[in-house]
């Protein structure tokens, strides 16, 4: 019999969970009205697929959307967007992670206060274009450590930190900067829930035979998510959803182990534990029928 252990952080994070139920909720409450969302919620086909049934559209940007209700997503955007939504006359839901809203109040505390203020993060990241946004314009942007051997530092410096980002090299980077200025205000913005995530799932693939990772072939931290686990050498597979699974990945394997990224709903992921559970009952019945002739 298979014992299937599903990994204590999996899926849907906080932010993106309150993201979606807003949404869900912008569009039971306002029947016959579009529902955008600024940007796909998440980067999920299932989930997108749905809330298209459900009339709620992606739209890249505003100018794509004449009347109706815009929901911004869990990664924030800058003000000015913001602004422009209301100019426009728009319903705004706002569900940027609270998280993400502090990173953007930091910078722009750190910015009001005479700092020379850094957001860590990657410059194309919607997340990181919000924080940019909320620091005035003012803020610099660096990628990794190496981007401030070309900046001069000045007295007081600031830093904030993309919410996704590996708090060791954000460590670094701090630890660099330190003896460098007189003064140095951190915000640690970091999430941690990308850490207990891998964290977990690494303990977990550590334990079992084999390990399903579930999440969008182009999701970037499913794709670390298996990663991770298959360094354990435990064999892994990045699934999307319980449709891709060839059952002769689990011959001869008594644990499964399940983890998800973070934008795969709940319900993808008890797909895939059900099918399990089905496979349970095959091998009930093989052992039965066994038993049976036998006798
Ligand atoms: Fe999720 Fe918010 Fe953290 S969106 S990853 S809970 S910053």
């Amino acid at each position: 019999v298979l014992e299937v252990i599903t990994a204590e952080e999996a899926g849907f994070c906080f932010g993106v969970e309150r993201a979606l139920d807003m949404v869900l909720k912008a569009a039971k409450d306002n029947e016959g009205l579009t529902v955008y969302t600024l940007g796909p919620l998440i980067h999920n086909p299932q989930v997108v697929q749905n809330l298209e049934a459900k009339n709620v559209k992606v739209a890249s940007s505003l100018a794509e959307i004449d009347s109706g209700i815009v929901v911004i997503r869990s990664h924030g955007v800058s003000p000015d967007i913001l602004e422009q939504a209301k100019d426009k006359d728009l319903i705004i839901i706002d569900a940027t992670c609270p998280f993400v809203k502090n990173a953007q109040k930091y910078a722009r505390r750190l910015v009001e206060d005479g700092y020379q203020t850094f957001i860590y993060g990657d410059y194309d990241h919607p997340e990181v274009k919000g924080i940019y946004g909320a620091s005035l314009q003012k803020a610099t942007i660096i990628k990794q450590k190496s981007d401030l051997a070309n900046i001069k530092l000045r007295a007081k410096v600031g830093f904030v930190a993309q919410t996704t980002k590996s708090p060791e090299s954000f460590r670094e980077i701090i630890a660099s900067v330190i003896t460098e200025v007189k003064e140095l205000k951190v915000y640690n913005t970091i999430c941690n829930t990308t850490d207990i995530r891998q964290s977990s799932a690494r303990k977990l693939a550590e334990d079992v035979d084999v390990m399903f990772v579930i999440g969008g072939h182009n999701s970037a931290n499913t794709t670390r998510l298996a990663e991770i686990c298959s360094a354990t050498n435990t064999p892994t597979h990045h699934i999307e959803t319980a449709t891709e699974i060839d059952k002769k990945w689990l011959h001869g394997k008594n644990k499964v182990g399940i983890t998800a990224g973070a934008s795969t709903p709940d319900w993808l992921i008890r797909e895939v534990v059900q099918l399990m559970n089905e496979e349970n009952k095959d091998v009930n019945v093989e052992s039965t029928e066994n038993l049976e002739e036998s006798e």
